[in-house]
């Protein structure tokens, strides 16, 4: 994978809030590929963050991707307004509709938007082998979701690897995505997996170097 085909999609999971405008100015002017968007409804996740709102108004002030990662039950109840706030990209839990999948992937394509599924770290990747043909993106977790700034585990290396493999047998077009724990450390190791876009939430936010942090994270070897 050429450094150039890794995106990077800072989350402002770890932004500062109240200067949403301007964080997203500074991320732009710092390289980021993508906005990675953590909706939370205090029930998949224990913790809560943030909805459509919050989408829509960046919307207005960035052309950067939208990568809206939805960690709330029935998903399929909000992706229509999701997909009217300007997402480009909605990905959904396999933990959170195991038995409408498949059907909450095509409602997200037929807003005409990129379709995702993310397992966690204790999830077998075989679980969405038949599925992944289906998805534009396919999200890796490297933490428990729900907060930001905890440390990575290994064994998502593991899951990136057999995903990626399915990737490449489906021959399409599909992205791979790791969020959760994604350091200057192991971003190399991890784009070896097979990852090519890469969240990161503390790593950029705690650096007073956003460019240099973001341009690491994309080039390392
Ligand atoms: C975790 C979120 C992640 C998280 C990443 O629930 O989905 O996007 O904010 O943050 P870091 O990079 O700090 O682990
Ligand atoms: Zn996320």
């Amino acid at each position: 994978m050429k450094s150039t085909d890794i995106k990077i999609s800072p989350s402002i999971l770890s932004a500062d809030f109240a200067k949403m405008g301007e964080e997203i100015v500074s991320l732009e002017k710092a390289g980021a590929d993508m906005i990675h968007c953590d909706v939370m409804d205090g029930i998949f996740v224990p913790n809560l963050s943030f909805g459509m709102k919050m989408v829509s108004d960046i919307r207005k002030r960035t052309r950067l991707l939208l990568d809206v990662h939805l960690m709330i039950v029935h998903p399929e109840r909000y992706v229509e307004r999701f997909a009217e706030a300007g997402a480009d990209f909605i990905t959904v839990h396999y933990e959170a509709c195991r038995e409408n999948l498949a059907e909450v992937l095509s409602l997200i394509k037929s807003c005409g938007v990129k379709c995702g599924c993310a397992i966690n770290p204790d999830c077998d990747p075989n679980n969405i082998k038949d599925i992944i043909p289906f998805c534009d993106m396919v999200l890796v977790m490297g933490v428990f979701p729900g907060f930001g700034g905890q440390t990575f585990i290994r064994s998502a290396l593991d899951s990136l690897r057999i995903v990626r493999a399915e990737i490449e047998k489906s021959g399409r077009n599909i992205l791979l995505e790791i969020d959760g724990g994604v350091t200057t450390e192991n971003c190399a190791e991890i784009k070896a997996a097979g990852a090519d876009v890469l969240v990161s939430g503390s790593t950029v936010f705690k650096s007073p170097d956003r460019l240099g942090v973001i341009r690491e994270l994309r080039e390392k070897r």
